[in-house]
């Protein structure tokens, strides 16, 4: 069976390689007012960035973006009238620049935004420049902000949030702390996987995903054991585009469905939400995608696999060594939440949906109790 047709939107240019923070200033050319989001600690890497003009910084941004932080970063950008706008961190920063960029000169509201191709236009440039490997942000159309009352996530997704130049610079993850890489890693990996078994893959999202898993599994013990190794952190950066290309058009399934109450209800990070939970689902679905879960077994190390039981241990061993703690229960859950986090996981069909194994709210519930 022929799969279903796919639009693949990426960055108008890529810059990739150690060092290439430094040509956002020659690309950007003359500018009269630039806004760059940040965070506190990304904040340090403007000067790179070889600017003209006025620069203003908004560093204001948690790790989860909520519709407040959105409007700070909105009002920001009122005040400084940008002609360039700069995402300057990871996927949290990435993601508020893109709807920054689209509207703070227009009429649309969050809200009006919300949803598939609701977008207007966007008259500003944007510039995305990572400095986690992970999100993949900087290669796609969608941008992830939570609604605090709700508890959810509100996706826009759109072309028009498109980076007119995203870079890949090695050099900016160097001082990322071996238990960030960790995660961010396995997000990245976990975005791969579960673009490679969903049941909308596609032969060509297939092999993105492949480059993706593949690049984790040989470069991220490295990236953790030597945070300087610049060989490993480009490959992690790479690892991290291909999975931002993979959620364009494919997206990711239960895992990351499982995850996102962790990070809106408990505050988990988001790497580390998805690396708790990554094992179990690859474990949960190998029955539907035994192939494909192999390939996944044998980039984490694994020679050979035959039960959901081995693809599970194999994944959990993988992150395990990586220093990652496994427990939900370490990270202060309370097992009387459980089944609260499985009703709102569930719910999130926009992901749930894509798995390639339908999952009962028993099935969540019983996937956060074997990673508690
Ligand atoms: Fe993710």
């Amino acid at each position: 069976m022929a799969a279903a047709p796919i639009t693949i939107h990426q960055p108008r240019r890529l810059a990739v390689g150690a060092g290439m923070i430094r040509e956002v200033g020659a690309w950007a050319g003359e500018t009269t007012s630039v806004l760059v989001i940040a965070t506190p600690i990304t904040a340090g890497f403007v000067e790179r960035l070889t600017l003209s003009g006025r620069v203003s910084v908004f560093d204001a941004i948690p790790g989860e973006p909520d519709i407040g932080t959105l409007d700070a970063a909105l009002a920001a950008a009122h005040q400084a009238k940008p002609d360039l706008i700069v995402g300057l961190g990871g996927g949290s920063v990435m993601d508020v620049a893109k709807l920054v960029a689209a509207l703070w000169d227009g009429e649309q509201t969050l809200s009006d935004a919300a949803g598939p191709n609701r977008v207007n236009g966007r008259n500003t440039r944007l510039v995305q420049v990572a400095t986690t490997a992970g999100t993949g942000s900087e290669a796609g159309i969608r941008s992830l902000i939570t609604d605090p009352v709700k508890g959810a996530k509100i996706a826009v997704e759109s072309p028009h949030l498109i980076a007119d130049l995203a870079v890949l610079d090695p050099e900016l993850t160097y001082s990322v702390p071996p238990a960030v890489t960790a995660a961010t890693g396995i997000d990245a990996m976990a975005h791969c996987v579960e673009a490679f078994t969903n049941r909308r893959a596609h032969p060509m999202i297939d092999d993105f995903a492949r480059m993706g898993f593949r690049l984790v599994g040989k470069y991220l013990a490295r990236a953790v054991n030597d945070g300087a190794d610049t060989e490993a952190r480009e490959g992690l950066m790479l690892a991290s585009y291909y999975g931002g290309i993979c959620l364009g058009p494919v997206n990711t399934a239960a895992g990351h469905a499982i995850a996102y109450p962790l990070g809106t209800l408990l505050h988990l990070p988001h790497g580390l939400a998805n690396a708790i939970i990554f094992p179990h689902v690859l474990a949960f679905n190998q029955p539907a995608a035994a192939d494909k879960t192999a390939e996944v077994a044998r980039a984490l190390g694994a020679s050979r696999v035959s039960s959901p039981g081995d693809v599970g241990e194999v994944a959990k061993a993988f992150c395990l060594d990586l220093g990652v703690e496994m427990a939900l229960a370490a990270h202060g859950a309370k097992e009387e939440d459980l089944s609260r986090y499985a009703t709102d996981a569930h719910a999130i069909r926009r992901l749930m949906d894509n798995n390639p194994v339908d999952m009962s709210v028993e099935d969540v519930l019983g996937i956060y109790r074997a990673a508690y």
